[in-house]
């Protein structure tokens, strides 16, 4: 049977200084998504990258007294490091200063030159070098400056290309409003209905004070606008140019992944390429809150950044990913804390999985020489855990399909608390003195050893390396390229005679 495919996509980065672990949030939620996907049977294309051109770059370049691109390859090698630590299963990485990319941009840039939607003009207005973002007047600030980043904004007065946004204004609003899973969450699609709403300019799409860029085709002393050339980068390794079949395959993509600020770009401005040039939109674009230090946004000026790489270097990467996906509700606002990360893993990973794997990996060498038996005569409490698992992953499905992974990460941690609670109620110590009571044993230990290997598939899209670790000890195989979600929805896979390995601890407990 062919696999559904799924295309999603995070941002590409900035390479303008370290990513901090706000940026690492963002990919860590498309990562979860990512695998979910891949369990419940999809071919997944997963793509991130890095967006290296405009004039901030080429200033910081210079202030270095280096070359852009000997800039921005150092940094882009540390995000690609980042990303091989926190396990981030992408299938791509696309780099704007790579030569595939610039064919994209060009042809896209020609095509929808040639259908009259890019002309020359004049431009002036109040540019923010930072956000490389354009403002109106009244789009300002109290203070007169960018309303994003509140930083002071240039006026620029230049020759340049215009993209005929204003034409396709009604269209995209129409979009928007027409289909509601396009825009999510919902406060997000209420904020874009009221930009468009206010009226769209034309969009400046060149520039010419700076030279770090993909030139205009033919007129070479501009080059394209940074956002324009980015947001492209979506089509660039699905085959646009080159691969019809494949751009088929996975064009409109199936979730571009954002943080709120980026929303209007990633709907209104991509919205008026796509349809300038003829071709679907993504059918959704979700806008993630923010990570806050203490309700402020992070930024290297404040010097509250909180470096992932350290993170992952003090607590694994796998209790950073837990924290991020557990801690903050996706599309609101959430707090970076410290202290509240030692007790998620503490009280979470230490604590009620890692001992529910230690107890019962120890009960089954101690009581039954490592090996699972058969099982008969189930009561009722047995029977009840098995029907838990199972509609735990039947609600976990359905709340990852609808983006709510910080409930799906709590629902099986619910389950977790659940089997440790089966344990004290069913207390194998006591079931393993009494003679009479062996049947029963076989069956609570059954029970566990079964519920763990569910568990361990659940936590794969949140916890990967914790996941195969459990399938490790558990002597299951823990190649997730095989392993489905459907393996998950059916209780009684393990085999009597199966035997299990010796626990071995998955979280060290971290002392505040
Ligand atoms: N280069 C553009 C994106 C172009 S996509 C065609 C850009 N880059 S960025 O590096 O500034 O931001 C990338 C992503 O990181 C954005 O989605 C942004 O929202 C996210 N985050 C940056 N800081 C963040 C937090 N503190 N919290 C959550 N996400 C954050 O924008």
């Amino acid at each position: 049977m062919s696999k559904a495919p799924f295309y999603i996509t995070t941002p590409i980065y900035y390479p303008s200084a370290k990513l901090h672990i706000g940026h690492a949030y963002c990919t860590t939620i498309a990562d979860a998504v990512a695998r979910y996907k891949r369990l419940t049977g999809h071919e997944v294309f997963f793509l991130t990258g890095s967006d290296e051109h405009g004039q901030k770059i080429q200033r910081t370049a210079e202030a270095q007294g280096v070359t852009p691109i000997e800039y921005v390859d150092k940094i882009v090698d540390s995000f690609k490091e980042l990303w091989r630590r926190l396990e981030i299963s992408n299938d791509d990485f696309i780099r704007t200063s790579e030569p595939r990319h610039h064919e994209v941009v060009q042809e896209v840039f020609r095509r929808i030159q040639q259908n009259g939607d890019i002309y020359k003009g004049e431009y002036t207005g109040l540019y923010c070098t930072p956000c490389e973002s354009y403002w109106t007047e009244i789009q300002l600030d109290e203070n007169g400056c960018c309303p994003d980043c509140h930083r002071p904004v240039e006026k620029v007065s230049e020759e340049a290309y215009f993209f005929k946004m204003s034409k396709y204004a009604d269209a995209v609003l129409k979009h928007i409003e027409e289909n509601p899973e396009f825009l999510e969450p919902k406060s997000r699609r209420n904020e874009m209905i009221n930009f468009i709403k206010q009226g769209l300019e034309d969009l400046c799409v060149s520039r010419t004070s700076f030279d770090w860029g993909i030139p205009v085709p033919g007129d070479e002393k501009h080059v394209i606008y940074v956002w324009f050339d980015a947001l492209t980068n979506y089509l660039t390794p699905i085959g646009f140019l080159d691969d019809a079949e494949r751009f088929k395959k996975f064009w409109p993509a199936d979730l571009h992944l954002v943080g709120k600020e980026i929303v209007r770009f990633h709907t209104i401005i991509w919205g008026c390429i796509l349809m300038a040039l003829g071709i679907e939109l993504p059918k959704k674009v979700y806008g993630h809150g923010w990570l806050v230090i203490n309700g402020g946004k992070m930024s290297k000026s404040k010097g509250n950044v909180v470096d992932p790489m350290l993170l992952i270097d003090e607590f694994s990467a796998d209790a950073i990913r837990y924290f991020l996906l557990r801690e903050i509700v996706l599309g609101q606002d959430g707090n970076f804390n410290r202290d509240a990360l030692i007790q998620r893993i503490n009280a979470d990973l230490a604590n009620d999985l890692g001992n529910l794997l230690h107890r019962t990996l120890n009960m089954i060498n101690k009581f039954h020489g490592g090996e699972l038996r058969e099982t008969a005569g189930l009561t009722e409490l047995d029977e009840s855990i098995r029907a838990e698992a199972v509609a735990t992953a039947k609600e976990y499905r359905a709340l990852m399909d609808d983006m709510k992974i910080s409930d799906a990460v709590k629902l099986v941690w619910k389950f977790i608390s659940r089997c440790n609670k089966y344990i004290d109620e069913t207390a194998p110590w006591k079931l393993a003195k009494d003679s009479t009571q062996a049947q029963a044993l076989a069956n609570v230990l059954y029970n566990l050893a079964e519920s763990l290997r569910i568990i361990a598939i659940l936590i794969e899209p949140f916890t990967p390396s914790t996941a195969r670790k459990i399938l490790e000890q558990l002597q299951i195989d823990n190649n997730f390229d095989i392993i489905q979600f459907t393996d998950a929805e059916i209780f009684g896979r393990l085999e009597a005679g199966h035997r299990v390995g010796k626990p071995q601890q998955l979280f060290p407990r971290i002392e505040l």
